[in-house]
């Protein structure tokens, strides 16, 4: 008790603070998520994402090797076609532009992990993230097309794949897919609790993803809901996941926490575009200090549970890391 116990005494100085730290954020942490279009020397950035761009492949490997020189070990590619179709096939074209960058990525780029995004909402015509019939998204065949991208996408060398769709069943048929064509050691990061969230915004416009109707949630979860949550961790769990993903990350920290505590695999946690769209904003105008609020949140995911962060920030974070501490 007080006059004894004074909480102040280790805050004091700058160096005891920084010893008695529970929580430390390290490179090693980050994912890094990046945008690969057709052509070359294409660099198109992102308005509602300063800093982020959309990068042709020789571009991506120049960006990939910077961060890669940066400590961050693990990148995740999203691809925006150059034509779409009612059934997303140049989503599950050997020659498509994820295929083609990943190719080039593994063979520019010393060490890097490389993650591809699984679902279909960028390569439909109508962007949604299956097969739609009658207004509805149709889910059995849907998994079928999943399950043909993710195994052109090991083909092309991805070390691990992602599927972000919801679609049930999509985690146990991609591990099927991937095991009868010999790709038995390559991981799933599934997003096994994805809310419908308005942070999506400026990723649908960066990848031109936005659904021409409807929304997504018939598959995407209720931002009320956490016991289910838990049964969709389990159930990709039991599919065979090896990395589970909760995202968003800021307004779900409670979801990482609980998911912590019941689960004993990896967990990653995307801070989306909206996370970092706000945060840019705010820093523009001079209301937040960005780089500060920055490091604030992404501590704060870690907190949480999270052993992996999905993050636009990256980078920036990873050059803050790499100063001497005090
Ligand atoms: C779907 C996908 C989305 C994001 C990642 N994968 C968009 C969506 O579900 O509409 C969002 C990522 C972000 O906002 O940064 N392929």
């Amino acid at each position: 008790m007080f006059p004894v116990t004074r909480m102040r005494r280790l805050r004091m100085k700058e160096t005891i603070r920084g010893m008695v730290e529970e929580t430390r954020l390290d490179v090693g942490d980050f994912i890094y998520p990046m945008f690969v279009v057709f052509g070359t020397d294409k660099k198109e950035e992102i308005p509602a994402m300063p800093g982020i761009f959309r990068l042709s492949a020789d571009r991506l490997v120049r960006e990939a090797q910077r961060v890669r020189r940066l400590g961050i070990r693990a990148v995740l590619l999203f691809g925006i076609p150059e034509t779409k179709d009612e059934m997303g096939s140049p989503g599950y074209d050997d020659n498509g532009v994820v295929q083609t960058a990943v190719r080039t990525l593994k063979e520019g780029v010393e060490d890097l992990v490389v993650i591809t995004d699984v679902c279909l909402c960028e390569y439909t015509s109508h962007g949604h993230c299956g097969i739609v019939a009658d207004g509805a998204i149709i889910n059995d065949p849907t998994v079928e097309l999943l399950a043909r991208m993710a195994v052109t996408h090991a083909r092309a060398g991805a070390d691990m794949v992602a599927p972000s769709d919801m679609m049930d069943g999509r985690i146990g048929s991609i591990r099927r897919a991937l095991d009868e064509e010999g790709f038995t050691d390559i991981p799933i990061m599934s997003y096994a609790a994805k809310y419908a969230s308005g942070f999506y915004g400026p990723f649908r416009e960066a990848a031109g993803s936005a659904p021409a109707f409807g929304d997504r949630r018939s598959h995407q979860m209720a931002p009320t809901n956490v016991r289910e949550a838990l049964r969709e961790v389990a159930l990709d769990v039991e599919e065979g996941a090896d990395i589970i993903m909760i995202k968003p990350a800021l307004a779900y920290l409670d979801v990482i926490s609980l998911v912590r505590d019941r689960f004993d695999l990896p967990i990653a946690a995307y801070s989306v575009s909206g996370e970092y769209a706000m945060v840019k904003a705010a820093a523009q105008q001079g209301w937040i200090d960005g780089e500060r609020v920055m490091m604030e949140i992404l501590v704060s995911i870690k907190r949480a549970g999270a052993d992996l962060i999905i993050s636009y920030f990256a980078p920036e974070a990873a050059e803050i890391l790499s100063r001497p501490a005090s």
